[in-house]
């Protein structure tokens, strides 16, 4: 007898084939990029059967292996590398760096092109769908070179937090490393993934940003990873980032 298959979420279907992450597939969704059945499906919350529907993404059918290796990286990305997966400009995309790779690991969030530093690359949609929501609050620690010297009340102000325009943000912990007349090296470690939030939290405080690198995800460093290259994640390590992602989820009580 053959097993039965329930009908899914059309944006789980979409991160189990490991094409992106549910709420990256979400948006593809409201975009009107995914046709289920040849109909383009806006709304959210469309169920399909796994076996039976056909859904495509640009054209592109989607199917579900359940034995497909989920695959997850951890990138030292250098300056310059965009995180998108094409880029009309023609510049450097992070997946360049793994192309040996035959399967489609797309990065989970994102860093701008001028910044350096850690960041997973998968095709295990879930996984990604845990570590990008703002629900899980893993912490994430940048290293800072500022232009000028950044004071102690400067930084007293950073850790009281500050008001940008999609609301206030306030770091988990801040400090000054290294720092002269011409600049200030500090860590700043926040839980939120906002866009640009690092630069924009500086920015609030009228300093400028002359260098950005996140040296940590939770308990993941590059210790080890030289620019531009990467390391596979161990089992161990996704295990204790499942861990994570469980810990938050009971403490947030849903
Ligand atoms: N904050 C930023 O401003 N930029 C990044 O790339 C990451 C965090």
């Amino acid at each position: 007898m053959k097993a039965k298959i329930e009908p899914i979420r059309l944006q789980k279907f979409i991160a189990d084939c490991g094409l992106a992450s549910r709420r990256r597939a979400e948006v593809m969704i409201s975009q009107g990029e995914v046709v289920v059945n040849g109909r383009v499906v806006t709304e959210q919350g469309v169920k399909v059967n796994p076996l039976t529907d056909k859904v495509t993404v640009g054209g592109k059918p989607l199917q579900l292996n359940p034995d497909s290796e989920k695959i997850t990286l951890l990138l030292h990305k250098p300056i310059g590398y965009v995180t998108t997966m094409s880029d009309p400009q023609n510049r450097p995309l992070v997946k360049d760096l793994y192309r040996d790779f035959r399967e489609r690991l797309f990065p989970i969030g994102r860093l701008d092109i001028n910044t350096s530093g850690l960041l997973l690359c998968t095709n295990d949609g879930n996984l990604a769908n845990q570590l990008m929501h703002p629900r899980y609050k893993f912490e994430k620690e940048y290293r800072i070179t500022v232009a000028g010297q950044f004071r102690q009340s400067d930084l007293r102000h950073l850790r009281r937090g500050v008001e940008l325009e999609d609301g206030f943000a306030r770091p988990l912990r801040a400090k000054i490393i290294h720092g002269d007349d011409h600049r200030t090296i500090l860590t700043m470690v926040i839980a939120e993934g906002r866009n640009r939030q690092v630069r924009r939290m500086i920015r609030a405080l009228d300093f400028s940003v002359k260098a950005l690198a996140r040296t940590r995800l939770a308990f993941l460093t590059l210790e080890g990873v030289r620019r531009g290259d990467w390391r596979r994640l161990h089992k161990t390590e996704l295990k204790q980032l499942q861990k994570l992602a469980a810990q938050r989820f009971e403490r947030d009580g849903r």
